[in-house]
């Protein structure tokens, strides 16, 4: 397909940037919105991202008004006549959606592909609410549009031979990378974040760390780009909560219910950064926590990671001592017996970064503090936590790698997709396969076997694949 000329439909986020990121590779936009006033705020999305690269240096004054000159918006459908493809992203109503298809069907000429943006809906009720399915596809993009690489093609029972290459080979065109991926609720990357960010919802409610520390253990431990939190703000609640609706009435999976937080959130319109506030207030800076140091005297180290902990504590100038105030148990949970119970606490090294602190029911809240505090001094940060099977990083990213083993045994996608669909759509640093292989997969397997003996839920017990590979002795997935 020669395509020239593409019509956005609706500009908000993601609208905008995907109607920024055709302009960026020379194609001319027209960026179609209801009413004056969406148009003016989308026209707003488009200034403040490309001044954003034309402060950093990235675009110069001259590209971006070649940019914004490429796009013409409007308030009239009936100028996508001549687009050769036609990206929907509109809010995600069904009624919305089969409203503007049936449109789009009229409106466009025959040869016009119609796609849409949808994160949640099924593209095939879209397409089949036209005339045209073969021509109707999912273009699913990565928030922020312009910056992530990923274009997950969404082809159906009645795509057309040819339509999901036409549509890759304009993503590579824009410089994205296209995965091509049947219709599932979720597609590849939402059915594997979505799930993992609302886990992290209801560990927050359930009051085993703080907002902060699930961000830091995510962010800063397992390496991710962005902490649960601080993505679910940038997705919008409302979105990930629509998702969540979708996957659960797919699986009905207990975990997949959206997590009574997040309907909380969006009934009191805190939909992220959309709206300025979600799990943080984006209109002011994070309060810098008080900082409340314990009085630090002695210590002492046990458990099965305890040599390496006590190399720190040795190099910041700590003596092991017995009797000591407090008494780290490094790896492992906690175990009562081995310590006076209420100077015990749990510690995680995760990464090199940051060590989950996990108090029992039993630990002193001063020991709790003074533990924090020597994280602290020896170069780690602190994420105080509830004793739990797995800590706060094996509860969310062994399930959500768990999820990605299922997933790619179902015969959905391949390990290769997966990889690159999650490091290209999210931006982490290795795929859920590379990251499975280099943790070790006995040991995720292990760490799974105990989440689940804890919480006794189905999805935390090692995926059947995973299990099998760990009895064969296999320490890397086998791949064609
Ligand atoms: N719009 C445009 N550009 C943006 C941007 C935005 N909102 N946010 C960041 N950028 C650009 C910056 O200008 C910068 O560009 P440059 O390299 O050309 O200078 C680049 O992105 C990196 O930005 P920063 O240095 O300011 O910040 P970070 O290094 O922290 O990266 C991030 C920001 C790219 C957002 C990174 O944190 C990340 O990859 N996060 C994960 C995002 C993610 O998972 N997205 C997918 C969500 S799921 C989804 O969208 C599907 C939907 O259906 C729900």
């Amino acid at each position: 397909m020669a395509c020239e000329m593409v019509g956005v439909v609706g500009l908000g986020t993601m609208g905008a940037g995907i109607a920024e990121v055709f302009a960026r590779a020379g194609l001319r936009v027209v960026g179609v919105e209801a009413d004056e006033k969406a148009l003016e705020r989308g026209r707003g999305h488009l200034r403040v991202s490309t001044d954003r690269a034309l402060s950093k240096g990235r675009l110069t004054a001259e590209g971006q008004r070649e940019i914004l000159d490429r796009i013409t918006l409007t308030t009239s459908r009936a100028e996508l006549a001549e687009a050769d493809l036609v990206v929907e992203a509109i809010p995600e109503v069904m009624a919305y959606k089969s409203e503007l298809f049936a449109d789009l069907d009229r409106l466009c000429k025959p040869s016009a592909i119609l796609a849409t943006n949808t994160s949640s809906l099924p593209v095939t009720a879209i397409a089949a609410a036209t005339g045209r399915p073969d021509r109707v596809i999912g273009m699913h993009f990565f928030n922020p549009a312009p910056v992530m690489k990923l274009v997950e093609v969404v082809h159906t029972v009645l795509t057309g031979d040819g339509v999901a290459a036409e549509v890759a080979g304009l993503a590579r065109r824009l410089g994205k990378t296209p995965v091509s991926v049947g219709d599932r609720a979720g597609f590849v990357v939402n059915r594997l974040l979505l799930p993992y960010l609302n886990h992290a919802a209801v560990l927050l409610e359930q009051g085993m760390a703080t907002r902060d520390g699930i961000d830091t253990a995510m962010r800063r431990g397992a390496g991710l780009p962005m902490g649960p939190f601080a993505l679910l703000d940038l997705i919008g609640l409302d979105t990930s909560y629509e998702v969540m609706e979708v996957l659960f009435a797919e699986s009905r999976d207990r975990r997949h219910a959206p997590a009574p937080l997040l309907r909380e959130l969006v009934s009191a319109g805190l939909l992220g950064r959309k709206s300025g506030k979600g799990f943080y207030d984006h209109a002011q800076e994070s309060p810098v926590s008080p900082e409340t140091r314990s009085a630090i005297s002695t210590v002492r180290v046990i458990g099965p990671d305890a040599d390496a902990l006590t190399e720190r504590l040795s190099a910041a100038g700590f003596k092991q001592v017995s009797g000591a105030d407090v008494v780290l148990q490094a790896g492992g949970r906690p175990d009562v017996r081995l310590a006076p119970p209420g100077r015990l606490v749990g510690v995680r090294v995760v990464g090199d970064t940051v060590a989950e602190v996990a108090a029992t029911v039993l630990t002193s809240p001063g020991a709790a503090l003074c533990a924090a505090d020597l994280m602290k001094i020896v170069g780690l940060a602190p994420v105080p936590c509830k004793d739990r099977a797995g800590g706060v990083t094996g509860a969310l990213l062994y399930a959500h790698l768990n999820d990605a083993v299922r997933m790619y045994d179902s015969g959905y996608a391949s390990i290769d997709d997966i990889d690159t669909a999650m490091k290209l759509g999210c931006g982490y640093p290795a795929g859920p396969f590379e990251l499975l292989e280099s943790i070790g997969l006995a040991k995720v397997r292990d760490e799974l076997n105990a989440i689940y003996t804890e919480y006794r839920e189905q999805a935390f017990a090692p995926a059947p694949l995973l299990d099998e590979l760990v009895t064969a002795g296999l320490d890397a997935f086998p791949r064609p």
